[in-house]
């Protein structure tokens, strides 16, 4: 589970470490939470989590604890609590200076399921933490957009002012997100920065259970040889965003300048991979790693709200933010590799 280095640009990290915390991160036990707190704690920053594990896990946490040293950890504060509850979401952002905002039922199935469960967690906990980090003066709030936004708009690359309508209640939770904090700014001077992310992946995302990721679900199909299924033809495309992509852009976002907040930006690399290409990406990434999978991959119907092409432009991002990707999904695949095949190595044994 080694990993010494801190995985976004020295003159970030030095950014941060001059910075004025303490960072409150909400979903600290899951997986973007995790590497956001991993990160700060590396940068000698005062960090308090929120998570209530409904999809987090304490493993997580026992992770970073292990990767950080004591001296690290003993700047984290844990807060159970659940972003449901206002009252949960005004004691973790007492005192507060940067609000990483994270928590959310994440999936679109999960949502098509359970819509109720969806908006609970993803809009009132959403307008929960935007009111309670409000009053409690923070001076930045970020928080986790998504690319499920862009709906049933054709257009590619995705640019972030031309969306069209959600495909699943969990797309409709993530607009609701930015329209609340676009009115916050209107009527409060709130003004907060969203992040659309565009499938993030990297270690400690949950490779197990009916509404995991699609690449830390193949790999951990391709090392313990199970079958793996495609939905559709496999031509679908994504824009596969690593981890440390994702946290860089949270960190410039929190220390930004006024006038780059109070918009969404995309979050991604800019590059454009089909589920086909992913397989062989992936079979021969785990074959460097001595793990030889010689079955092809079962096709099986598309799935219900899911869009069929993503690409974000990401020079919003890199015009306001200096946002700069420095993980392509090669990259971010060989970082997470060796890490899945130690976690599935322990679970199994
Ligand atoms: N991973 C991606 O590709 C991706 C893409 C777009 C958007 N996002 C968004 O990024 C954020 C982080 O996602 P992730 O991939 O790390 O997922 P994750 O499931 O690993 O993390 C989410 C965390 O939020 C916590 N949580 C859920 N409901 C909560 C509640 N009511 N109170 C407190 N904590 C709660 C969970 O326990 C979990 O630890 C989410 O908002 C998600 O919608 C992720």
């Amino acid at each position: 589970m080694e990993r010494n280095e801190v995985f976004i640009p020295a003159a970030l990290q030095a950014r941060v470490r001059a910075a004025q915390g303490p960072w409150l991160v909400t979903g600290a036990a899951g997986f973007i939470g995790s590497n956001l707190v991993e990160t700060l704690l590396r940068l000698d920053q005062q960090v308090i989590g929120l998570d209530n594990f409904a999809t987090g896990y304490q493993h997580n946490l026992d992770e970073v604890r292990e990767v950080v040293g004591p001296d690290a950890w003993s700047r984290f504060r844990f807060i159970e609590g659940d972003i449901r509850a206002f009252e949960d979401c005004q004691a973790a952002c007492a005192g507060v200076a940067h609000v990483l905002h994270q928590a959310a039922l994440g999936s679109v199935p999960r949502s098509i399921e359970d819509p109720l469960a969806t908006h609970a967690a993803n809009a009132t906990g959403f307008l929960n933490m935007l009111t309670a980090a409000r009053d409690a003066g923070v001076s930045s709030f970020t928080y986790a957009a998504s690319s499920s936004t862009y709906g049933d708009e054709p257009t590619l690359p995705k640019v972030e002012d031309r969306i069209g309508r959600p495909l699943s209640p969990y797309a409709a939770t993530k607009l609701i997100n930015e329209i609340y904090a676009e009115v916050y700014a209107r009527c409060y001077g709130f003004r907060a920065i969203g992040l659309r992310y565009f499938n993030v992946f990297g270690r400690r995302q949950d490779p197990d259970g009916a509404y995991a990721a699609v690449i830390p679900q193949w790999i951990a199909s391709l090392i313990r040889g199970d079958d793996l299924f495609i939905n559709g033809d496999g031509e679908t495309t994504r824009d596969f965003c690593h981890v440390a992509n994702a946290v860089q852009a949270n960190l410039l976002a929190a220390l930004s300048a006024d006038e780059a907040r109070d918009r969404v930006y995309n979050v991604a690399v800019g590059q454009r991979t089909s589920l086909n290409q992913l397989f062989d990406l992936l079979v021969g990434g785990l074959r460097e790693q001595g793990v030889n999978y010689d079955r092809r991959p079962v096709y099986r119907d598309f799935r219900a709200g899911d869009v069929r092409h993503s690409l974000a432009d990401i020079a919003l991002a890199a015009k306001h933010l200096g946002y700069a990707p420095t993980h392509t999904i090669a990259d971010g695949l060989h970082d997470a590799m060796p890490w899945y095949l130690q976690f599935i190595a322990r679970q199994a044994g």
